[in-house]
């Protein structure tokens, strides 16, 4: 099956580029945010797993010291800043969330002299190194939460506790709040006699922000950090940092019964409190001071808030810029509105809906996949890596790029035994829909045993897809791989930063089966088209008179860099990059 599409809006848009049209039904253009290029806004943020990204001395887990080895990867992908996930003193029983000790590295990872190493080889390459900050929750190893349990001076109201009720002569948590991990929120603690609340797994008591002390030990924590030399935060879980202080009921979402599902309750008291914007907005003083006071580049802060979109735009600022909270707060757009059998609607409604609601001053962002969320080439197709690669590519502002995504790789077999997903591990019959464990499998650096990342036993299994998706195979020069793919699009938003500062957008469904993203300033004019089906789509340009060249394509592409195009015929899934001219 054919289909002929005239694409005539191209032309139109590039030559009104400068008059800026909102809101338009068939598609969106908007000006970008300001036009200075501070080093983040443009900047692609690849998010190392550390556990699983090298492992340097063969315990089977990765380290500080195998990202130290490693680190050129990130320089040769053309990375320029990357984050953490947590490397600090933790028990691990969320995997390094669960954090026992906030100033110094945990065993598994190394040291604080690895840390220092791996900063200044960083410096060298032009990386930035971004920490993963949790101040939600400790683990319940903390000091903190140690003195909070014998209510030792000043520690006593570090956490959320409470007597709980008495129903029928037996005590009872105060109230149907439930964990994210499954079960009661809250946890019965026999030294104290009292519950205390944990919106994650048992061992992870949360903090009380309503405690001025902790926030002050917290801001403490962020300037330990930017002291030793960070580039700045990714801050864990954000919408929970404040619970109601009246201890109230959830109420159950219409038409659901069941108050044990996490899912039927409305979470208006546990979750996105007000309080919690302003939290935020304090930590980007604590940072904006340290980059003024030190003369130095910005450091930056990412909120991760799973949210509805106009509860995330909160975190980003007031609405007209004059209170300052994160640099961006992730966009799970890509991961949230679309399924496996996604449609190009879905794709367009996703950019326009963050464009939409995003104020003009604030810079946009675009996540396909992290730690938490099956790989984007499983949860998406891999047919489809190289087009979703090139729509964050493209799409204004900051790129995100979960390690492993530039080789496409897809996620790893694990069983529910081999797991350590705590959530997931806690029942083997629902482990196939519920762990993240398969996500978290070893990056694939080359066809050897173990895929290259330990010399030892891997402490998750390493995918068995590693022999076909490795980056020793796909890195070689004039073999069309995903990684190839990857490489030229961080050359080309290199090449057009300046540009990509200033432009306008669109977002624009061709066909059932065709999204093309526009991206145009003055006379310059990039687009994008993906074609997301299974058949063969012709797009011509004939009407717009307008001759594209071709500057990135897909894997499975006959074109290639150079060619002049006014007509495209798009293979399955085949998605290429065109400059007009
Ligand atoms: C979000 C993290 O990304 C996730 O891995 C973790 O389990 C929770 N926060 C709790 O810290
Ligand atoms: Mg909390």
């Amino acid at each position: 099956m054919k289909s002929y599409i005239f694409v005539t809006l191209a032309f139109i848009l590039a030559a009104t580029a400068a008059s800026v049209v909102k809101n338009d039904a068939k598609y969106i253009i908007k000006d970008d945010d300001s036009p200075d290029t501070d080093w983040w806004k443009t900047a692609v943020f690849y998010q190392i797993y550390p556990r699983s990204f090298m492992d340097s001395d063969g315990d089977g887990i990765g380290d500080l010291q195998g990202i130290i080895q490693k680190l050129h990867h990130l320089q040769d992908a053309g990375v320029t800043a990357t984050w953490l996930s947590p490397i600090f003193k933790s028990p691990q029983v969320d995997q390094g969330y669960d954090i026992s000790d906030y100033r110094d590295i945990d065993p598994d990872y190394g040291t604080l002299d690895d840390l220092k190493e791996l900063l200044e080889l960083a410096k060298a390459l032009g990386i930035k190194i971004i920490l993963d900050f949790v101040p939600n929750h400790t683990s319940d190893q903390h000091e903190w939460f140690q003195k909070s349990v014998a209510k030792e001076k000043g520690y006593e109201d570090f956490y959320v506790w409470h007597d709980g009720k008495v129903v029928d002569g037996t005590r009872v948590p105060p109230n149907n709040w439930l964990s994210e991990f499954k079960g009661s929120a809250w946890e019965f603690n026999e030294e104290r006699q009292q519950y205390y609340y944990h919106e994650f797994a048992i061992q992870q008591p949360d903090l009380n922000y309503s405690n001025p002390k902790v926030v002050e030990a917290m801001k403490d924590v962020l300037r330990y950090w930017l002291d030793f030399g960070v580039d700045g935060f990714r801050v864990d879980a954000v919408p929970y940092l404040f619970e109601d202080p009246e201890f109230k009921d959830e109420p159950l979402i219409d038409g659901c019964t069941d108050v044990t599902n996490k899912n039927c309750l409305d979470h208006i008291y546990t979750k996105d409190l007000p309080p919690t914007y302003d939290m935020i907005y304090e930590f980007r003083e604590v940072l904006d001071n340290f980059t003024e006071t030190n003369k130095v580049d910005t450091r930056v802060m990412m909120t991760e808030a799973y949210a509805a979109i106009e509860k995330q735009m909160l975190y980003y600022g007031n609405a007209d810029g004059t209170v300052k909270g994160a640099h961006f707060t992730f966009n799970f757009g890509f991961i949230s509105s679309l399924s496996k059998d996604f449609t190009v609607d879905d794709i367009v409604n996703a950019i326009r809906t963050w464009i939409k609601n995003i104020p003009d001053q604030y810079t946009s962002n675009w996540v396909l996949g992290n730690h938490d969320n099956r790989r984007v080439a499983t949860r998406l197709g891999r047919e489809n890596v190289d087009g979703f690669n090139m729509l964050t590519a493209i799409l204004p502002g900051v790129m995100v790029t979960y390690n492993g995504e530039e080789i496409g790789m897809e996620d790893g077999e694990v069983t529910c035994e081999e797991g350590y997903d705590p959530q997931a591990i806690k029942d083997c019959s629902t482990f196939d829909q519920t762990s993240r464990d398969f996500e978290r499998t070893p990056f694939h650096w080359d066809n050897t045993p173990n895929a290259g990342f330990t010399t030892g036993t891997p402490w998750l299994p390493v995918s068995a897809k590693a022999k076909d998706t490795n980056l020793a195979d796909q890195n070689v020069e004039g073999v069309s791989s995903h990684y190839n793919v990857y490489k030229q699009l961080m050359e080309f938003r290199k090449n057009f930063q300046k540009t990509f500062a200033l432009d306008t957008t669109s977002a624009i469904k061709l066909t059932d089966h065709v999204v093309q993203v526009g991206r145009y300033v003055d006379k310059d004019e990039f687009i994008l088209v993906f074609n997301v089906g299974d058949f063969e789509e012709i797009v011509d340009f004939y009407r717009t008179k307008q001759s594209y060249k071709v500057v990135v394509t897909s894997v499975n592409s006959l074109y290639k860099p150079g060619d002049s195009v006014d007509e495209l015929t798009l293979l399955p899934h085949e998605s290429v990059i065109l400059q007009g001219f």
